[in-house]
């Protein structure tokens, strides 16, 4: 074993990779189950790659034909149901994922000097994973992957000047048809994909470039031992590989009941207008798009105090409203990174952010003139989604003032850890 070994490091730096990487690579002894999800985002990433090969070799991206070929693969392919329920469900379970891995960066400040570019990577890596999760909906051919690409697309039209054209341009056509299909099957399949890749790649690469931050958000490479290594510091292997791969087995315990018990989740993962096949006569009268985009679905609908630019303003609020995580690192003011170690003034708002954008995700699936939110307190959904509106830029916007203003703790030179 040992020659060969050597025969491949005489060629290609294996021994070296792995070293640096996995069994010399030094990681903060204090992590919690919060630092799972990056782990468990790869098995996420793996898993779709993987069930997506064998969904394509039945597939057929035809207006004509798509939607059958997904009712042949759930019925007649062997395990084709299977397969695609692993998709669909993964799909989801991935944004569960890293909607939790980021948050767990906002909880403990991991996007704070010195991992700004690895925040930034992450939030592309977000972007381009929207960009996949939209493209991949409309394969199907369902009436809600057909009405809710068209919605989408045409809020593109809402940009002065060009608006219109470059929707065209984006659908290959006046309105979303078999054109826009087989474009979007492409970037689905190859080129999103190759480029997710490439990214979390890079994320990882700027990861052990800075090392990991931790519960406590200090820097354990400021404080090495006389050999060199963090004296906080626990190789990876076989610590967090064994720590992963326990988490990893009972995240799959949960992801395979879903896929046997509930894989449409109550219309949740999979809708219901999407069992029958694209009507483009016939506009459904609620067009939603699925959970993990429903709190920016949400933003963009709240804008009607607009006038005749509401459209643009829901448009604009939109893009911003993704423009501003990444523009996070520069925002926060704090001493302090940990939430471990910051006043109630953060604690407080990091509380209201979360139930703002879990309200907001949740207006998103209801109708804007309903009362489903609170119905006791007589607002409309769209009012409600007004007030969210406000309150998520309001976390980003006053976050300057608010993390200056707070009253943090001493942060201890070593990390806190009891088994
Ligand atoms: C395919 C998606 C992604 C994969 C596979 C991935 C993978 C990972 C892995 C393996 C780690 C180290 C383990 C851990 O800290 O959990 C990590 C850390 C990190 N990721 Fe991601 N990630 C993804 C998406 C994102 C996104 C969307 C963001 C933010 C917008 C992000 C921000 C970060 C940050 C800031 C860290 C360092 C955290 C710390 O050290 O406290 N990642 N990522």
């Amino acid at each position: 074993m040992s020659k060969v070994v050597g025969w491949i490091d005489e060629r290609f730096p294996l021994t070296k990779v792995l070293k640096e990487h996995v069994t010399e690579y030094y990681a903060p002894k204090n992590f919690n189950i919060w630092y799972i999800f990056g782990a468990l985002a790869l098995l996420c990433l793996v898993n779709q790659i993987l069930t997506g090969i064998f969904l394509t070799m039945h597939y057929k991206p035809d207006a004509a034909s798509a939607f059958a070929s997904v009712e042949y693969i759930m019925r007649d392919v062997p395990f084709g149901w299977l397969i695609r329920y692993m998709h669909s469900t993964g799909a989801s379970l991935f944004f569960v994922v890293i909607y939790l891995h980021m948050f767990r960066g906002l909880m403990y400040g991991s996007y704070r000097s010195p991992r700004e570019l690895l925040w930034i990577i992450g939030c592309l890596i977000y972007l381009m994973l929207m960009a996949e999760a939209f493209m991949g909906y409309l394969l199907p051919w369902g009436d809600m992957s057909y009405w809710g690409a068209q919605v989408i697309i045409s809020l593109f039209g809402a940009i002065p000047f060009i608006g219109e054209g470059l929707s065209e341009w984006i659908r290959g056509d006046f309105v979303v048809s078999d054109a826009t299909l087989n474009r979007f099957f492409a970037f689905h399949v190859i080129l999103l994909p190759l480029i997710l890749a490439g990214l979390v790649y890079v994320h990882i690469v700027a990861l052990h470039k800075v090392g990991s931050n931790n519960p406590d958000g200090i820097e354990i490479k400021a404080n090495k031992n006389s050999a060199g290594t963090p004296r906080d510091g626990i190789p990876f292997h076989p610590y967090y590989t064994v720590k992963d791969s326990f988490f990893a087995v009972a995240f799959l315990m949960i992801f395979f009941a879903i896929v046997f018990f509930l894989p449409e989740m109550g219309g949740l993962f999979l809708e219901k207008d999407n069992f029958a096949p694209a009507n483009i006569l016939k506009t459904p009268p609620d067009i939603v798009p699925l959970w993990y985009f429903t709190p920016f679905y949400s933003i963009l609908r709240a804008v009607t105090f607009l006038g005749d630019y509401s459209k643009l303003g829901g448009v604009l609020s939109m893009g911003a409203a993704i423009f501003l995580l990444f523009a996070l690192p520069w925002l926060d003011r704090s001493p302090v990174k940990s939430i471990r170690y910051r006043g109630g003034l953060y604690k407080a708002a990091l509380v209201i952010f979360v139930i703002a954008f879990v309200s907001l995700g949740f207006l998103g699936l209801k109708h804007p003139d309903h009362y489903d939110y609170l119905p006791f307190l007589g607002l409309k959904n769209v009012t409600w989604a007004q007030i969210y509106y406000f309150i998520y830029f309001a976390f980003f916007l006053l976050m300057p003032i608010y993390t200056k203003l707070d009253k943090t703790k001493p942060v201890p030179d070593r990390v806190r850890y009891s088994h």
